[in-house]
């Protein structure tokens, strides 16, 4: 079976990070002096946080490393008891080979308030022993005692450079033949997800039809030069030509039309998607700036109730009836 790239090429030191070279500099300072604060890493999915913490794991422990790092997540584990028990059990043996140990706890902010009092406090009956990194997408969801026992580190979405960087050496020691624009076009839809990014290359390179593996094979490469475009878009939950196009008729005031697209893009997008490319392409739309305002305020409506859980498709529709008298 093959391997996932994502844990294929995940770098195993930090300088191997990339794109995020103020945080990784930071820590290397702390490290050089042998100690570690607690430590809370925010910043989206796939920019780094797990990779760069199990790096700080296998620099300061060397070949221990696996005794000496547990990993939790927040929203797995069942509530703040079982993750009590966890860091005791793990917390009772001595640190093989250096001072203390590390716990990860992902997700820190899928934990309740209660829980998160109830953490504070784990986090310092055990801080003789046990270093704290608590990962989170957003640290406003944090408690403000437990931001202020941690340094904290905002990992950024990575930049175009760092994507295709990352994705050009992959396809290199793949043997894929991918050209710069299929690679542009997956920075474009992976919205600064690592990933994201390889898995679409993965799987996109993966679904190549296999006559034309037959005719590369002599090539020794896999066919990814012919991936196209609506697979990268479909790999990643978007249609915009589709959406581009309900949005042009619902603004000629053609509802129905409107809604027969609508109609054809929810049978393979979700409501969230589909909101998402409208706002996505609202931007780009030649539209009076008066209109454009009220156009975006009834984007944020909308998505506001889906993710509230309304049902997508009266809520577009009904977007798409007030597009038509903007
Ligand atoms: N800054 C980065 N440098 C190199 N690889 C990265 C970076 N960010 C993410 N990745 C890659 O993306 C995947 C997910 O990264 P991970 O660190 O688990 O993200 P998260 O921030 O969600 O914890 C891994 O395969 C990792 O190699
Ligand atoms: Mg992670």
């Amino acid at each position: 079976m093959q391997e996932i790239w994502t844990e294929k090429y995940r770098p195993k030191v930090l300088k191997d990070v990339i794109g995020q070279e103020t945080i990784i500099n930071r820590l290397s300072s702390l490290l050089d002096k042998k100690d570690l604060p607690h430590c809370m890493f925010t910043g989206n999915a796939g920019t780094g946080k797990t990779t760069t913490a199990l790096a700080i794991a296998q620099e300061i422990f060397g070949n221990q490393w696996k005794g000496n790092f547990l990993e939790l997540n927040a929203s797995d584990e069942r509530g703040i008891d079982t993750i009590r028990e966890k860091v005791k059990d793990f917390a009772r043996t001595v640190p093989i080979g250096a001072s203390f140990k590390m716990i990860y706890l992902d997700e820190a902010d899928s934990l309740t308030k209660d829980a998160q009092h109830a953490l504070r406090r784990i986090m310092e009956s055990h801080s003789n022993v046990c270093r704290f990194i608590l990962s989170c997408n957003y640290s406003s969801k944090i408690i403000p005692p437990i931001q202020s026992r941690c340094a904290i580190f905002r990992f950024a979405p990575l930049k175009e450079e760092n994507i295709m960087q990352y994705l050009r050496k992959i396809s290199e020691s793949e043997k894929l033949k991918i050209d710069d624009e299929t690679l542009k076009l997956i920075f474009e839809v992976c919205e600064g997800d690592m990933r994201k990014a390889v898995n679409i290359l993965q799987i996109a390179s993966a679904g190549v039809v296999p006559e034309e593996k037959k005719k590369c094979a002599d090539l020794k490469c896999a066919t990814a030069d012919i991936i196209d475009k609506h697979t990268i878009y479909s790999l990643a939950s978007r249609d915009p030509e589709h959406t581009i196009e309900m949005i042009a008729v619902a603004l000629k005031g053609k509802f129905q039309e409107a809604r027969k697209l609508l109609a054809h893009l929810l049978e393979n997008l979700s409501g969230e998607d589909v909101i998402k490319e409208i706002h996505n392409q609202a931007m780009n739309l030649d539209l009076a700036n008066d209109k454009k305002i009220r156009l975006i305020e009834k984007i944020g409506e909308c998505e506001f109730r889906i993710t509230e859980g309304s049902n997508p498709k009266i809520q577009i529709e009904s977007l798409l009836a007030q597009i038509g008298i903007l």
